[in-house]
């Protein structure tokens, strides 16, 4: 698996796999939890290493269950999960604590790979206590990085005021639909990996006949031209798919690269 290393030294893949819908009836975010993780062990067979869950998801312990059953060495995983930016997560420290706390025995293991707060918390004393339960965390060794996700440039600049320790990485949304470009360049310019949230999803239609149409000078469907640009441009990606398929395919991103032309016509879609 190709990695990225992060401003603290550690390696992330490049590529892994979301899990918003793993483990619920239809398939859909807010469907009830049926246990059924059938996608995610075919995710982690195909070779997903780095597993994307979240608090809101309700599934933590669900992935964290079938990681933990895969027969795969948890050294082998990368796990990011996330804290909600809501008063019965953040409300103090010791909730803080708490809700860290609890990701570790729903994913069960004794270190988490990368912890981040899923949405801005705009209390600048919350957000500010939250980042030290996180920073303390790193401190005893039992996360390994902390980033953010959805936050905004502002948010980073007031973040970088009183973190001792920095973000590493914010994941964000980026698609045709909504690229996020000035923010990845501010990103990537102050050393925090952009890492992209839906990255398949609002593709219309003629944006994907023209990213079927590059893709067809490399062999290559417009999913993976589209995961492509992503990492040529140094962001790392989060597809999720629960069609065995489209996961294998979507690992398959480093046997071509995009010519110039190419990245311009993608950049512009
Ligand atoms: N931090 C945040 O606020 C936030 C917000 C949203 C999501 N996320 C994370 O990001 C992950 C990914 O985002 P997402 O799940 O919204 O969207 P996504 O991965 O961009 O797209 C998912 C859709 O793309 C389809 N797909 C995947 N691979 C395909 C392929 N090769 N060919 C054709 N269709 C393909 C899937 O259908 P099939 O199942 O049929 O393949 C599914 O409908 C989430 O699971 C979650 O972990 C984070």
């Amino acid at each position: 698996m190709e990695t990225i290393t992060l401003a603290n030294g550690t390696d992330i893949p490049v590529i892994g796999t979301g899990t918003n819908t793993y483990g619920k009836e239809g398939n859909q975010y807010n469907g009830e939890l049926n246990g059924d993780f059938s996608a995610l062990q075919s995710a982690i067979k195909a070779g997903y290493r780095l597993i994307d869950t979240a608090i809101s998801y309700r599934n933590e312990a669900g992935v964290g269950k079938t990681v933990y059953e895969s027969g795969v060495d948890r050294s082998e995983f990368y796990l990011t999960t996330k804290i909600p930016a809501k008063e019965e997560y953040i409300g103090s420290k010791e909730r803080v604590e708490q809700t860290i706390l609890q990701s570790f025995e729903n994913l069960k293991t004794d270190y988490i790979d990368l912890y981040l707060i899923h949405h801005p918390i705009e209390d600048k004393d919350t957000l500010k206590q939250t980042w030290e339960v996180l920073e303390s965390f790193v401190d005893q060794g039992k996360i390994k990085s902390i980033g953010v996700s959805n936050f905004s440039i502002e948010q980073l600049e007031l973040l970088k005021t009183f973190a001792r320790i920095q973000p590493v990485v914010n994941q964000i949304q980026s698609n045709p639909h909504t690229w996020n470009n000035e923010l990845i360049e501010y990103l990537l310019k102050n050393d925090i990996l952009p890492e992209a949230w839906s990255p398949l999803n609002k593709v219309n239609e003629e944006q994907t006949a023209k990213l079927t149409a590059i893709g067809e000078k490399y062999d290559k469907n417009w999913g993976q031209v589209l995961l492509r640009y992503q990492i040529q441009r140094g962001v790392a990606v989060i597809p999720k798919s629960h069609n065995s398929k489209h996961q294998a395919e979507n690992l398959e991103l480093f046997d071509f690269e995009l010519s110039k032309d190419d990245l311009t016509v993608i950049e512009s879609l």
